[in-house]
């Protein structure tokens, strides 16, 4: 049975067996950091996509999508702060030759002293916060130092300097290697966002306060990429832009806070296993921010951010392209008896990663039971996925191919496969069906055995208490629509 020191691994070696994700590349060694998704982990991750796009983009009349391309203008990163400011402080160790993110040596540090002393842990911690918030470098070595802090691999504390470090992915567009071609993989989907503000504000009649949502792949050169999907190279993210009148962006970001937060709690995940954590060092871009933290195996990790990022992006737009970022508000400001007039819009923005939702549903579904008995020892692995994010909801099992089941089989599968994803499957003992269906957290089994030749009915399977009823072979399609609404 898997402890939680060692949960992650077991849902590492469970993604792999069952198909979810593997290693990129994974017949050359595989590429670190960055991974694909099988045949079920692609299913998870489109559900899970649908469900955040259903609750964005359908259940709000003023959140329309979008689409941006990854590659960009090499200005819009100018203007954006990300070639001067998307850097992450670190440290090599010169006997290892590895680098290391020095907020993540210093964390690693400060978990091995919480064993014995709490307060020492949280003095080092906001030792380390106070520096990273004056980008005080020298500082941030001499608490390494001071705190005798080794490195992982070579055990010894003789380290460079610390150091910037740009996240962001170049390349060459056009066949001409010079450096006006550079242009570079998008670090985030936000700017496609802010750089389409206008277009989407006109073409669609758009009034403020509107948001646009997108979904789609992010690359960041993270120099320690570890936790599997965590933290990756290659990511998606879900953020939408929601632009603001000046003056009101503290009630809206409270208001997406909470928004946010029943978006996860709808996942069926407990309360206590999320937090906000909320910025001290702010971004160059925010006025106020935070994480919604989950309580992965690893411990508490941010899966979401949410950020008042005021009008800096699309000011710094209208700056480095020349093109007027701004709305004309007509609505009257009680105060002034005047219309509002043209303005640049504040932004709030709401940014989660796919896959680290990805990993926290894994998490929170995968369990292993202890079924022994005092005459057979046995165990299941079963993934306890919400219903709608399944990947199959339900498996269609006759009992044998021969005797015409195999056939009615089929005639429920072509009833139920347009409503929803359903499986099939005719090889094995039908408690090896049963418990493969469980790895792969299906909610619902059917088996079509001779009676159902006699009277129409089926055994349905419930995956989370093995429960077995027989009901009506015409009912099947309903019960499981009823159990996705
Ligand atoms: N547009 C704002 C933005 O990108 P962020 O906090 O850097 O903010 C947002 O990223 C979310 O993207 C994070 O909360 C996390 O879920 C996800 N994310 C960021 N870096 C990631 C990585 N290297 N691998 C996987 N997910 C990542």
């Amino acid at each position: 049975m898997a402890t939680e020191q060692n949960k992650l691994p077991a849902i590492i070696s469970h993604c792999k067996e069952y198909g979810f994700i593997f290693p990129s590349s994974d017949i050359y060694d595989g590429l670190s950091a960055v991974y694909d998704y099988g045949q079920w982990g692609v299913e998870l991750k489109k559900n899970i996509k649908d469900t955040w796009w259903k609750s964005m983009v359908y259940m709000h009349e003023n959140i329309v999508g979008l689409d941006s391309a990854i590659f960009m203008h090499p200005t819009i990163w100018k203007a954006s702060g990300h070639v001067d400011n998307f850097s992450d402080p670190m440290i090599d160790n010169l006997d290892s030759k590895k680098r290391y993110r020095v907020d993540h040596l210093i964390e690693g540090h400060a978990e091995q002293l919480a064993a014995n002393s709490e307060e020492a842990s949280n003095a080092i911690l906001a030792s380390m916060d106070q520096l990273l918030s004056k980008d005080d470098f020298a500082g941030l070595k001499q608490l390494i130092i001071d705190h005798k802090i080794k490195c992982p691999i070579s055990g010894t504390c003789h380290w460079t300097d610390v150091r910037q470090f740009n996240l962001m992915f170049s390349t060459q567009l056009g066949s001409v290697a010079d450096d006006s071609d550079t242009i570079y993989l998008r670090p985030e989907t936000a700017q496609g966002i802010f750089v389409n503000f206008l277009n989407v504000q006109k073409s669609g009649r758009m009034k403020i306060p509107f948001g646009i949502a997108q979904i789609g792949k992010a690359f960041r050169n993270e120099i320690v990429a570890r936790g599997f999907i965590f933290r990756m190279r290659e990511f998606e993210q879900m953020e939408m832009q929601f632009f603001v009148r000046p003056g009101t962006q503290k009630e809206w970001y409270e208001s997406w806070k909470a928004t946010r937060m029943q978006w996860h709690l709808d996942l069926g995940i407990p309360k206590e296993k999320y937090r906000f954590h909320d910025h001290v060092k702010l971004a160059h871009y925010a006025d106020a921010a935070c994480d919604i933290e989950y309580d992965f195996p690893m411990g508490f990790k941010e899966v979401e951010g949410i950020h008042s990022r005021t009008d800096f992006d699309l000011t710094q737009h209208q700056l480095y392209s020349k093109k007027k970022q701004v709305y004309f508000d007509n609505d009257i400001d009680e105060s002034t008896g005047k219309a509002y007039g043209n303005y640049v819009p504040y932004v709030i923005e709401t940014s989660i990663g796919l896959d680290r939702t990805i990993l926290m549903v894994l998490s929170e579904a995968y369990t292993e039971e202890d079924l022994s008995t005092p005459e057979k020892q046995d165990s299941r692995v079963v993934l306890k996925f919400p219903n709608k994010l399944a990947p199959i909801k339900l498996a269609i099992l006759p009992l044998m191919k021969k005797d015409g089941l195999s056939e009615i089989a089929k005639e429920l599968m072509n009833e139920c496969r347009e409503s929803f994803f359903c499986f099939y499957e005719e090889k094995d003992s039908i408690g090896k069906r049963y418990r493969r269906m469980d790895a792969l957290g299906t909610p619902f089994c059917v088996t079509i055995d001779h009676q159902t030749k006699e009277d129409g009915t089926v055994t349905i399977r419930y995956r989370d208490s093995m429960e077995q009823e027989r009901i009506k072979m015409s009912d099947v399609r309903n019960k499981v629509l009823e159990a996705l609404k």
